[in-house]
């Protein structure tokens, strides 16, 4: 998704500016930009590919003001031309902007009547233009009067040659972030190119207008009227975002899993049990309907929470992904609990589900890893995963922890509902002590030899059942996504009504099958999967020796509670499909076409 960073403030090297916009590189883009003012002109550099490539073609040079962006482009095809920043007809307003102006050929037709001349196929060209259109000596003026017309979402940052002292910021649906350094004020889509300079932020919120100008910035509404936004600590060092040693930071990332989980639980485990502080306002004893809504990896976060609690509730839960909940017809009442899960906090689908929901007058929690992200703040709760920064593209401790938490969630539920077993408790005393039970699995996990056989075939089946179908998914998602192998996952009973035909001995199959409660059911259908030849790789518990006489490849895990299978496999489909992505030689923290917030729909 695009990345936007802009500097004001004292004479800066560019170099500086395009090191902050690296920062931004794992949101994914296809070409990047900058544009500075130097002796009262704009200069600007712009290029296909990676940062490093703008890096090369930038001068040496200082300045007091610049923007820089990144882009993943949606109205044009990704090229130099369309890459970001762009410039009115002057040439003395520059513009970056992060999001899809939904109304920009009405008013290019417009623009282009009043003698406008574009350059580009972009749809924030239009933006450059209309500020000219409306610029009479005050930018900031202008660029409230352009904003007012803009249907769509944006973040934007502009910069004019006349004042190399000021930069006008405004968002509406796509995040940006300022920070106050003493040298300088910046501002970003989100914290990482911040944290160096202070880690004491503003998000601009929904319709927010910023101006930066002489150490100082003040927001103001579409109105013009000022604003005072709350200053967010972030407790993250710039340590946190680095890889630490580790080749990627998708490795480094699965290592920190242990770390992460006792922070998500932290504060969350009382004498009583589980229980989420944030919750306290909900009325979680009467909650009768519960519709938890997300996007990919979160989603099969969600439908792990459901097969937990409605295992020992009589509680009807519904799990969506976002981009087809927001077009159904939701039926809410005052006992349903909407649970909108987006570890970016801004996903597009998944904020406007919760929008949507919202306006019916539902209570939204949020589950979010992004402190002060758009869901968030929309939300009426959120509860923090706290899995701290995510480099790489692909969720790995995100997920982990977003199992955490919705266990620790559905366990409160349980919990204040008077449902309390010897099975939840269980559960409960082996989530205290996952940390533990992660950093033996990642120790014990030398799959290289599996990965490197694995690694030439070209399709993959994942197959599991009841609670473990999720890890079916989840892990053909991560194959999928980061080592380009066409991964499918089924609930394993369905293999026979379809899917089977697929299968021969090019066509491996990847079981989740430990010795749960549907055990039996998943050996038959590995049984009817050997049957058919295909070579099959299984991951089940330490002790069960009876999966060695049929399948190629065993992995194990320590034993676990039935309902605690999906949070303990985790690593290892995480781990199989990053040794596949590399040994392919592919870059697993970037993977194509794919982005780390998705913030169009
Ligand atoms: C896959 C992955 C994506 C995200 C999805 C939702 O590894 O990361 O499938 O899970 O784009 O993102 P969030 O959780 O930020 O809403």
């Amino acid at each position: 998704m695009c990345g936007i960073v802009g500097i004001v403030g004292t004479e800066f090297k560019i170099d500086e500016l395009v090191d902050d916009l690296q920062k931004l590189e794992y949101r994914g883009y296809d070409s990047a930009g900058i544009a500075y003012v130097q002796n009262g002109i704009i200069h600007i550099t712009k290029t296909l590919g990676r940062i490093k490539n703008l890096k090369e073609k930038i001068k040496p040079v200082n300045s007091y003001v610049g923007i820089a962006h990144t882009r993943w482009a949606t109205h044009g095809a990704p090229n130099d031309i369309n890459a970001h920043p762009h410039t009115d007809c002057t040439g003395k307003i520059a513009i970056v902007h992060n999001g899809i102006i939904e109304n920009y050929v009405e008013l290019k037709e417009f623009l282009k009547e009043n003698g406008h001349k574009f350059k580009s196929d972009t749809d924030t060209e239009v933006i450059a233009h209309l500020i000219e259109e409306y610029f009479e000596g005050d930018l900031y003026k202008a660029v409230l009067k352009a904003v007012n017309e803009l249907k769509g979402a944006y973040a934007i940052a502009v910069m004019h040659a006349d004042f190399p002292d000021l930069l006008v910021a405004a968002r509406k649906g796509s995040p940006l972030v300022l920070g106050k350094a003493k040298d300088r004020l910046i501002l970003a889509s989100d914290v990482t190119p911040i944290i160096k300079y202070t880690k004491d932020v503003v998000f601009l919120e929904e319709g927010d207008i910023a101006v930066l100008k002489d150490g100082e910035y003040k927001i103001t509404d579409s109105n013009g009227n000022i604003l005072i936004r709350k200053v967010y600590h972030i407790e993250w060092d710039e340590a946190a975002a680095e890889k630490s040693g580790y080749k990627h930071f998708m490795i480094k990332e699965i290592f920190e899993e242990p770390e992460a989980i006792e922070s998500a639980l932290v504060g969350r485990i009382t004498k009583e049990g589980p229980s989420l502080n944030e919750l306290k306002e909900i009325d979680l004893e009467n909650i009768e309907k519960i519709k938890l809504v997300a996007c990919g990896t979160s989603y099969h976060a969600a439908l792990v929470f459901k097969y937990f609690v409605e295992k020992y509730a009589d509680i009807d839960i519904e799990v969506d992904v976002a981009s087809e909940f927001r077009y159904r017809n939701i039926n809410i009442d005052d006992r349903t609990l909407v649970i909108a899960i987006s570890q970016s906090g801004e996903t597009a689908d998944t904020l406007e589900s919760v929008r949507i929901v919202k306006k019916k007058g539902a209570k939204v929690v949020a589950i979010s890893n992004v402190v002060g992200s758009t869901i968030t703040r929309e939300s009426d709760i959120t509860v923090y995963m706290n899995a701290g920064p995510e480099i790489g593209v692909a969720a790995t401790k995100t997920y982990v922890n977003q199992l955490v938490v919705l266990y620790l969630l559905g366990m409160n539920i349980l919990r204040i509902k008077g449902i309390w077993n010897n099975e939840l408790n269980r559960d409960f005393e082996f989530l205290k002590s996952s940390p533990g039970f992660f950093r033996e699995v990642l120790q014990n996990l030398n799959i290289e030899d599996f990965a490197s056989y694995y690694k030439n075939y070209n399709h993959f089946m994942y197959i599991g059942r009841g609670i473990n179908y999720p890890t079916a998914l989840e892990g053909a998602l991560k194959l999928k996504e980061i080592s380009y192998i066409n991964a499918t996952a089924y609930p394993a009973g369905e293999l026979k009504h379809g899917p089977i035909a697929l299968l021969d001995p090019t066509f491996p199959v990847f079981a989740i099958a430990p010795q749960g409660y549907l055990y039996e059911k998943i050996k038959s259908n590995i049984e009817e999967s050997k049957a058919r030849r295909a070579r099959i790789v299984a991951v089940t518990n330490e002790g069960n020796k009876d999966l060695l006489k049929i399948v190629d490849d065993l992995i194990y895990v320590p034993k676990a509670p039935d309902d605690m299978y999906p949070l303990i496999m985790s690593p290892v489909i995480q781990m199989f499909a990053y040794l596949i992505a590399d040994m392919r030689g592919y870059d697993p923290d970037k993977p194509r076409n794919l982005a780390k917030s998705v913030t169009v729909e």
